[in-house]
């Protein structure tokens, strides 16, 4: 037995004992496993929870995902982010109807090449939801076999997920959809993120090189990623009787096919917005200063300040009022977030 391969099960039999009740492990099935895995690949569990039982309650087969309208299908996603994992799971939808009769592929190179799976989901959904013999390895996998092995390698780079790959391949076990949720699981629950892990608690510890060595701090290696990109923009909450201004976001880029609040890149001046509002050809009956915000996506921080304008007559567009806004028109959460009052002004 290698020494890696002695982890299989003391982990088994921790997860057994300690995995989180969760919904996506509850009855598995392809598609659920597949939703879940998207879900939760840029989202904290506690949040993806509610959104699951949502999505599932909304759109149960993947013959409702493929034919769900685009709005509708953003606004069950709203507030969730990274809005283009939704869109490519209906197109990934859509083609599993039309060409594998509904049925998700159970084989790494038809997988692979459907919209939005990468090695990553491929590996969960074949390993929990088919029992294939793959490894799925996200960050909490890559730091607690980094610190078991001892291995300083950067685990941003791809080398370093393929040697990691590679390691855990040899060792698969029969259950091997609840062996790569284990070491999740770990991660997740013990051997933590920018904490000290909980080597106390570890089923590992006594095969954890890092642990037994106390350097668990020193590890994983992870090189520094670039320092956000900062974008400031003025956004008018325009307001007619009981409705407001929305409109829709370009379909391609950032929180594309979302709605969105006017808004125009830079901070404009409470005199700069009221120009620019009038040669826009609006009819400013009153404005004010309002909440100020930023908001940080993982590659980029928006620098939000915002004005509320009562205009005299509506100009054409996508008025709206609060309920059509809450229930129809998808928005990015830095819009929610300033129609909800939140203000980082300083007092
Ligand atoms: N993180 C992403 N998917 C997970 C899973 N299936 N179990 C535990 N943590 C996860």
């Amino acid at each position: 037995m290698t020494d890696l391969e002695k982890i299989v099960s003391p982990l088994l039999q921790w997860y057994d004992q300690n995995k989180r009740d969760l919904a996506w492990r509850k009855e598995v099935n392809p598609y659920k496993t597949w939703v879940s895995e998207i879900m939760l690949q840029q989202t904290r569990v506690e949040q993806v929870k509610g959104y699951y039982d949502r999505f599932l309650k909304k759109l149960p087969t993947i013959y409702d995902l493929a034919k769900v309208d685009r709005d509708n299908l953003l606004k069950i996603w709203e507030g969730l982010g990274y809005y283009q994992r939704v869109c490519n799971m209906q197109k990934m939808a859509q083609i599993v109807v039309s060409k594998y009769e509904g049925k998700i592929p159970d084989t790494y190179e038809e997988i692979i090449k459907l919209p939005g799976i990468g090695d990553y989901t491929a590996g969960a959904i074949l390993s929990i939801a088919y029992q294939k013999k793959i490894p799925c390895v996200d960050g909490n996998v890559l730091r607690v076999i980094t610190r078991l092995t001892l291995d300083y390698s950067d685990i941003a780079k791809e080398e370093t997920k393929v040697k990691i790959k590679d390691e855990l391949t040899s060792i698969l076990p029969d259950r091997v959809g609840d062996f790569n949720q284990a070491l999740m699981e770990l991660g997740a629950l013990v051997c933590l993120p920018n904490k000290p892990p909980l080597c106390t608690i570890c089923p590992l510890k006594e095969l954890c090189l890092a642990h037994l060595q106390k350097k668990t701090d020193q590890l994983p290696v992870k090189t520094s990623k670039l320092s956000k990109r900062k974008e400031k923009y003025t956004v008018f909450i325009l307001h007619y009787q009981d409705q407001i201004l929305l409109q829709k976001r370009t379909d391609q880029g950032l929180l594309a096919a979302l709605y969105e609040l006017p808004n125009i890149t830079g901070h404009l001046s409470l005199k700069e917005a009221k120009a620019y509002l009038k040669a826009q050809g609006y009819h400013v009956h009153s404005i004010q200063k309002g909440n100020k915000l930023k908001h940080i996506f993982s590659h980029l921080e928006w620098d939000l300040i915002s004005y509320s304008v009562q205009v005299l007559e509506p100009f054409p567009g996508l008025w709206v009022t609060e309920e059509e806004r809450k229930t129809t028109y998808p928005l990015p959460t830095a819009f929610n977030r300033l129609l909800k009052g939140e203000d980082q002004n300083e007092k």
